[in-house]
């Protein structure tokens, strides 16, 4: 049985998925970190890859940007597949000042500007968090591998290109560490379907001081947030 979006057959995808953004990314880290890979995914180009980790099965499988995005394919993974957890790894940008390039952010909730929770109909606001059993996990891998690690609330934006300034700074003046555009979705999606879920990001940018990182600084501080994502799947 396959869904509109992903040509697996039940059995093929592993329990835990890590989910890069961008699908070249998984195949890579699948070549790169996996052995006996199998590719499970093609359709349209969201390629998906099953392989084993010191033993462990494990899959790794793109999201694309954004939330009705990973919206779709992480409600088939849980719903069709099987899956238990999916760890999202991602990048962001820093919105307060210690909050430096190539420090890991490990999402323990996610505000949003996005009406995805809406379906719910529920009488107020949804707070869209990660898993603790997740969260535990991370943060006690990347005080052993000394990462620069940061626990909080990230936005998960609708918005990249935002017309009016500040927009972003305002949710950094409640507390949040980062923006990107996918976990509210990720994270909501889990709890609807009794799911667990996590967002480990890679600081690739800063809204406050306006530095980037080269493409070849975001590939060795990845390879932070992988190892972490890949010792606790
Ligand atoms: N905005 C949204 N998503 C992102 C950013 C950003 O500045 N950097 C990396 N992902």
């Amino acid at each position: 049985m396959s869904t509109p979006h992903n040509q697996a057959q039940v059995g093929e995808i592993a329990q835990t998925v890590l989910m890069p953004g961008d699908p070249l990314r998984a195949k890579f880290l699948a070549e790169t970190y996996l052995e006996d890979v199998h590719q499970f995914n093609a359709v349209r180009n969201m390629l998906g890859y099953t392989g084993t980790y010191k033993g462990k099965k494990v899959s790794i499988m793109g999201s694309g940007m954004g939330q009705p995005s990973i919206g779709i394919y992480s409600h088939e993974l849980f719903s069709q597949y099987g899956v238990e957890a999916i760890i999202r790894i991602g990048s962001c940008g820093a919105l307060i000042e210690n909050v430096h390039l190539r420090d890991v952010i490990i999402a323990q909730g996610a505000c949003t500007d996005s009406n995805f929770a809406h379906q719910f109909e529920l009488p107020g606001t949804y707070s869209a968090i990660s898993s603790y059993d997740l969260l535990e996990k991370a943060v006690a891998h990347a005080k052993e591998k000394n990462v620069n690690y940061h626990v909080g609330n990230i936005i998960a934006s609708d918005i990249f290109y935002h017309f009016n300034q500040g927009t972003t700074q305002k949710w950094a003046s409640m507390g949040c560490l980062g923006v990107e555009m996918e976990s509210y979705a990720l994270f909501a999606t889990a709890a609807r379907l009794g799911k667990k879920a996590l967002t480990l990001l890679t600081v690739s940018d800063s809204l406050v001081t306006d530095e980037q990182t080269t493409p070849e600084e975001r590939e060795k501080t990845f390879t932070a947030m992988m190892e972490i994502a890949l010792e606790i799947a």
